[in-house]
C-alpha cells in the first residue's frame, strides 16, 4: 500500500506539535463519553470512604444529591447507581428488588425530579438483594434461570417507571432481554433504554465492587456458572447478537482494559454502540500504583484512551469525575 517509501513518507510530520497531533488524533478523551458508578446507602447518614475503592464513597441519599449537583456541573452528565442494600432487607429471592418503592426507586425518581437533566442508569441483577449475593434466584442448588427471569421483568419495569433512563441488565441469564423489552414495551416504557451487559467476564475484577455493595459472599455456587468464561471470545459475539435481536440498545464488556480484544471484536462486528465498564479491580490496582509513586496520575487518561481506541463508544469508570477536574490538563 505505502510505496513511496522514505524520505517521502515521514510519519513524524504529524507528530510535530500538540497542536498537529491534536488535528490528526484518532480518539479522544471526552467528557460526555464518561460514565461514573456512584455507590449509595439508605443507612448512612453521610458520605463514606469505600475502603476497598481507595477515593470513591459510600453515599448517604443527600450526599448523592450533591454528588451529582457537583458532577453535573463539571460536565459529568451520566451516572450509574448502585445500591448497598442493608441486610436486614436481603433474603434468599431478592424480594426486596421487585418492590416498586424500594429505596433505588424512590430514589431515582427523586434523582430526576432535582436534575431532569442527568441520565441514569441503573443495574438490573437481584445481587444487592440477595443473601447468596447472587444475581438471580437459586433453586435446587443453581442460579435458576427462567425463575429469574420473571424477577427482573419486575424489576426492569420498576426501575424503568421510577425514571431510569437507561437500564442495565448485569445478570447474564439467558433471554432476559427479550423479556424485559416485552415487558418495557407492554408497560408503555417504549423509550427506555437497554443497556446489555452482553460480554460480561465471570472476573475477579469485581471484587472491590462486591465489597462495595456487600455482595462478597457467595457461597457454594460459582459466578462462573452464568457470567462468561474468561478463555471465550467468539462466545461474546454470540452473547451480544442475541442480545440484540432481542432489544438491546447498547452492548457491553466488562472488565475493560483486560479484555480490549473483546471491545474490539464487539464494535468491528456489531452494528450498536458498544461501551467499556473499568471495573473496580482495575481501578483499585490504579490506584495503588498510584499511591505508591508507581505511576503518575497520568497513566490513568492513557487506559481510557486505551478502552477508546479499542472501539468503545462509551466508558464507565471510577475515574469519571477525576478526568473532568483535571481535564484541562490532561485533554
Ligand atoms: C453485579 C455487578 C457487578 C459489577 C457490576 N454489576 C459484580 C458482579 O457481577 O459480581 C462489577 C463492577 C465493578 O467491579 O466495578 N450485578
Amino acid at each position: 500500500m505505502l510505496n513511496n517509501l522514505f524520505p517521502n513518507v515521514r510519519p513524524r510530520r504529524l507528530r510535530k506539535n500538540k497542536i498537529i497531533r491534536d488535528l490528526v488524533s484518532e480518539t479522544r478523551l471526552s467528557k460526555s463519553k464518561l460514565i461514573q458508578p456512584l455507590f449509595v446507602s439508605e443507612s448512612v447518614a453521610e458520605k463514606q470512604p469505600l475502603e476497598s475503592l481507595q477515593g470513591q464513597f459510600l453515599f448517604s441519599r443527600n450526599a448523592l444529591f450533591e454528588e451529582i449537583d457537583e458532577l453535573l456541573n463539571l460536565g459529568i452528565k451520566t451516572i450509574a447507581l448502585f445500591p448497598n442494600i442493608s441486610e436486614s432487607l436481603k433474603d434468599e429471592v431478592g424480594t426486596n428488588a421487585l418492590d416498586e418503592k424500594n429505596f433505588v426507586c424512590k430514589l431515582v425518581s427523586e434523582v430526576k425530579e432535582r436534575f431532569p437533566e442527568v441520565v441514569l442508569i441503573t443495574d438490573v441483577a437481584l445481587d444487592p438483594y440477595t443473601i447468596s449475593g447472587h444475581d438471580g434466584i437459586i433453586n435446587n442448588g443453581v442460579v435458576d434461570n427462567d425463575l429469574t427471569l420473571e424477577a427482573l421483568e419486575r424489576m426492569s419495569v420498576n426501575l424503568a417507571e421510577a425514571g431510569s433512563d437507561i437500564i442495565a441488565p448485569s445478570d447474564m441469564m439467558d433471554g432476559r432481554i427479550g423479556v424485559i423489552r416485552k415487558a418495557l414495551e407492554k408497560s408503555d416504557n417504549k423509550d427506555t433504554i437497554i443497556l446489555s451487559y452482553s460480554a460480561k467476564y465471570s472476573s475477579n475484577f469485581y471484587g472491590p465492587f462486591r465489597e462495595a455493595i456487600g455482595s462478597k459472599k457467595t457461597e457454594g455456587i460459582s459466578k462462573a456458572s452464568y457470567q462468561m468464561d474468561k478463555r471465550n471470545i467468539e462466545e461474546a459475539l454470540k452473547e451480544a447478537e442475541l442480545d440484540l435481536q432481542e432489544g438491546a440498545d447498547i452492548l457491553m464488556v466488562k472488565p475493560g482494559m483486560p479484555y480490549l480484544d473483546v471491545i474490539s471484536k464487539l464494535s468491528s462486528n456489531v452494528n450498536a454502540p458498544v461501551f467499556a465498564y473499568q471495573v473496580s479491580g482495575e481501578y483499585a490496582m490504579l490506584q495503588q500504583a498510584i499511591d505508591k509513586k508507581i505511576f503518575e496520575h497520568n497513566v490513568i487518561p492513557e487506559t481510557l484512551i486505551s478502552l477508546f481506541r479499542a472501539g468503545s463508544s462509551s466508558v464507565i469508570t471510577y475515574y469519571a469525575k477525576w478526568v473532568a477536574k483535571n481535564y484541562d490538563n490532561i485533554s
